[in-house]
């Protein structure tokens, strides 16, 4: 059975993207088959593991209906993907039948048991793109960067997660909030760290002990289509990856 994992924070650069393509490749090369889906109509996911999203079918031909979530696929290093592209960005008007919360999970139906990860990446908002990725999900990490004025605003995001588990999903689990951009000079402050904490009870879930540190190797992957693992795997955020998508195989956050 597929583990299926949302990545999400309606904050932007947080680091969602950069924690869905290094989970992607670190359960990967430990023998997983993964499935990546970007759901973001900036498409940076595929961007950074080096895909060409401008051409061929995305997750936007899927959800209309036009093809088959197979036929989306794109055979990538680390296992398989399905790409998104600025497309997607009108999905809030042009998804307006009933049932719309559900076009990800029912699109996936029939290929999910071929993967033992599914990682979904989304933008960084609270709209159907969003909902359709709760819905398809076993369970969400969620990224926040430890500084108070990035960890302000989380009522908007437990309301959805609260309205997604009572009408549509009620299974959905909140496995972490994970720090990123961790920098130790910069000291978590107390403060922080107890709003980051409140926040986990809020969310009903608690604050991952592993840390993703800054590196700089982070921001330069990308433009060499290359996931920070395969990059620099000695960067400090490559080895905090690989320790955290340890426990993302495990299912344990403690
Ligand atoms: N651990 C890190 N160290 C240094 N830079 C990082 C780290 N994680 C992310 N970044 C940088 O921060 C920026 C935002 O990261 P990323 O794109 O993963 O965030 P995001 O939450 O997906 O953003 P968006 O909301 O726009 O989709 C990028 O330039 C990325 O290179
Ligand atoms: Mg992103």
């Amino acid at each position: 059975m597929s583990k299926i994992i949302t990545v999400t924070n309606q904050k932007g650069g947080v680091g969602k993207t950069t924690t869905c393509n290094a989970l992607i490749s670190c359960l990967s090369s430990m023998g997983n088959k993964v499935l990546g889906i970007d759901l973001d109509p900036q498409g940076s996911l595929g961007f950074s593991l080096g895909l060409d999203i401008e051409s061929g079918f995305t997750i936007y031909d899927v959800l209309k209906g036009n093809v088959t979530a197979k036929e989306a696929l794109r055979s990538i290093d680390c296992g398989d993907f399905i790409a998104s592209n600025i497309l997607l960005s009108t999905a809030e008007l042009e998804f307006n039948r009933s049932g719309r919360e559900f076009l990800l999970r029912d699109a996936i139906n029939d290929i999910k048991d071929n993967y033992d990860f599914i990682i979904i990446d989304t933008p960084p908002a609270l709209n159907i793109l969003t909902v359709n990725a709760y819905v398809a999900a076993d369970s969400l990490i969620v990224p926040m960067v430890p500084e108070i004025l990035s960890l302000l605003g989380i009522s908007q995001i437990k309301e959805t997660i609260d309205s997604v588990k009572k009408f549509f999903n009620p299974s959905l689990e909140v496995s972490c909030i994970l720090l990123t951009k961790y920098n130790k000079r910069m000291m978590l402050t107390k403060e922080v760290e107890e709003m980051a904490g409140q926040i986990a009870d809020q969310l009903g879930t608690i604050v991952v002990s592993t840390k993703i540190r800054s590196s700089v190797a982070v921001a330069e992957a990308p433009a060499h289509g290359q996931g920070i693992l395969s990059y620099a795997p000695k960067a400090n955020a490559s080895i905090d990856y690989s320790a955290f998508a340890k426990m993302v195989y495990l299912g344990r956050f403690k």
